[in-house]
């Protein structure tokens, strides 16, 4: 496949049946990581925090907490993405680097951590949830066309219980499980066709509703 970027777009399925035994090791999974940290963030929060599995044992658990959907069982690994619902407490230790840089005076940077916490402890829990799961999410579909662009294939999954996948990794509280997402090479002899896309007229107006 191409690597160019449109065609990595237009090639990314949703792999209804991955290949069994196709192994994925540490190194490459870091490689699509240090890629993914370009994502986009709320106030460069980067809320998107990742648990890949590979271990056959921890996989055979998340079939289960994933409702036995048989693709987790022969994926290469399965990937639980999630939000953090405190990346805002974090503001102060992800600027300081630009405030010894001197790329950020004391004063810009103390408004800066006081602005981005103030943001979030307004709005309360409900939206620190929504930015959490919003922000993953963005990060999580970067990841999914990395991955295609580097030859595997990907599902994301919402067909899973968060609490015993909470359970499973030792996942602390504050950190929402937002998708799964199985890897692997697909067994494209049991691809579906592409399902139907609205046109754009049908999901894009301009100027107004
Ligand atoms: C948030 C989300 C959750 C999904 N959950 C599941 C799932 O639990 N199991 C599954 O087989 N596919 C799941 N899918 C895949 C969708 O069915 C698929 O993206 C859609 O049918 C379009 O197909 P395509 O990705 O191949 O273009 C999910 C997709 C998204 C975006």
């Amino acid at each position: 496949m191409s690597n160019d970027f449109l065609t990595v777009i237009k090639e990314r399925r949703s792999a209804n049946k991955f290949l069994p035994n196709v192994e994925i090791s540490t190194e490459e999974l870091d490689d699509m990581f240090s890629l993914v940290k370009f994502a986009p963030s709320a106030f460069n929060l980067q809320h998107a925090h990742y648990v890949t599995v590979t271990d056959k044992a921890l996989m055979d658990q998340l079939y289960a907490a994933a409702y036995k959907q048989y693709k987790v069982k022969t994926a290469s690994a399965a990937i639980v993405v999630l939000g953090d619902t405190e990346a805002h407490l974090k503001a102060g230790e992800l600027n300081e680097g630009l405030l010894h840089l001197g790329i950020l005076s004391k004063q810009e940077y103390d408004k800066t951590v006081e602005g981005t916490t103030q943001f979030y402890e307004q709005r309360g829990d409900t939206f620190k949830r929504e930015d959490a799961i919003r922000n993953a999410s963005l990060s999580a579909m970067q990841f999914m066309l990395i991955a295609k662009a580097k030859g595997w294939d990907t599902c994301p999954m919402i067909g899973f219980d968060p609490d015993q996948v909470q359970s499973i990794l030792n996942i602390p509280d504050n950190y929402v499980p937002v998708m799964l997402i199985t890897l692997g090479k697909e067994d494209t002899s049991s691809q579906r066709p592409r399902g139907y896309r609205k046109p754009v007229r049908e999901f894009v107006t301009h100027n107004s509703f």
